[in-house]
């Protein structure tokens, strides 16, 4: 990818300032602003509407500056810095003194991650410091994985949008803890449990997202659409649109992997975890914008390379 150094330098002299930009990384697309500027900060939380209780990620540039925002370091964090880093890895550790409270909302941990895309990684050198970015998206919406959605969503709040194309993993990084004695995962992501145990040489990785304990902050109720979301087996699916054609009008649109034609109101993604998950925002997001009036999902294959997936439709259900 072309780097636009004029947008970089846009970028970098808006965040020295203290205002906002909008920037692509491989996950979702992120609101960032001045990890150490207060006031970039609390525009943060007011732009997103998010609550101040919910903790913000500190983007990096090296993994050495680990040492800026962390203390107590333990081994397992360098290690996994290198071996997974710049990517959709963030890391849960204690934090330096240094840190602003507002940023990890008064709690004595930091969240750190450097991000794999040419646009983040060259904003994050010429900037020099640490970026705070949560998704760029209204607090309990779905995330943004083009500068559109962006645009569509938060607008003019957002004093400038990076444009770095589509986001190529499509789903927020795996969180995990390191603040025990063995790691905890916090958010599942494309990163596994098994890759972060493999790396790590032992197996005593703890899975909470998959013991139903919810992120500190994060609400039950996320990445969601605005229309009612409901997951479905495709015999359910297939039910509910035979009734709905006896009404001769259409309440629902679809998005299914394994039956059905992709139109203006059905997508069908690929019945591949990786795949499905690049493509899933993107297709909430249209799906949202059309006249249906809830959404059927097919539910994904019950199987630990849809972990992920699952969490996040999870979340955007009506429950
Ligand atoms: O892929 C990503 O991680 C994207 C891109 C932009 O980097 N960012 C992202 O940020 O998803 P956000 O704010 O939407 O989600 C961050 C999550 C929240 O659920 C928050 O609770 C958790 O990280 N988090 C942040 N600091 C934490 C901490 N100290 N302890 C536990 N969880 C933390
Ligand atoms: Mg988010």
């Amino acid at each position: 990818m072309k780097i636009d150094q004029n947008a970089i330098n846009t970028a970098v002299t808006l965040l020295t300032e203290g205002k906002l930009i909008a920037l692509p990384t491989e996950t979702v697309y992120g609101l960032g602003g001045d990890a150490r500027n207060e006031v970039a900060i609390q525009k943060i939380f007011r732009v997103k509407n998010r609550p101040p209780t919910n903790p913000l990620i500190i983007h990096l540039s090296s993994i050495s500056a680990i040492e800026a925002f962390a203390s107590n370091i333990p081994p397992a964090a360098w290690v996994l810095a290198r071996a997974f880093w710049p990517g959709p890895l963030t890391l849960i550790l204690a934090k330096h003194y240094s840190v602003l409270p507002s940023v990890t909302a008064h709690q004595s941990s930091v969240a750190v991650r450097i991000p794999n895309h040419p646009v983040a990684l060259a904003v994050l050198e010429a900037f020099g410091g640490g970026i705070a970015a949560p998704s760029a998206n209204f607090s309990g919406a779905i995330s943004p994985t083009c500068a559109e959605h962006v645009k569509a969503g938060l607008g003019s709040a957002v004093d400038y949008i990076l444009d770095g194309g589509p986001c190529q993993i499509g789903i927020e990084s795996t969180i995990v803890s390191l603040l025990e004695d063995f790691p905890v995962i916090l958010r599942q992501g494309h990163i596994s449990a098994k890759a972060i145990a493999d790396v790590l040489g032992h197996s005593a990785v703890l899975e909470k997202s998959k013991m139903n304990i919810v992120v500190p902050g994060t609400g039950l109720k996320h990445y969601a659409p605005s229309k009612p979301l409901y997951l479905m087996t495709r015999h359910e699916i297939e039910e509910k649109l035979r009734l709905d054609d006896l009404n001769h009008h259409s309440k629902y649109a679809v998005l299914s992997y394994s039956f059905g034609d992709s139109t203006n109101s059905w997508i069908r993604l690929e019945a591949n975890a990786s795949a499905y998950a690049h493509a899933l925002y993107a297709a909430l997001h249209r799906l949202d914008r059309t006249d249906a009036q809830s959404i059927l999902v097919e539910t994904p294959p019950l199987n630990m390379s849809w972990l992920a997936v699952h969490d996040r439709l999870q979340r955007a259900a009506v429950l």
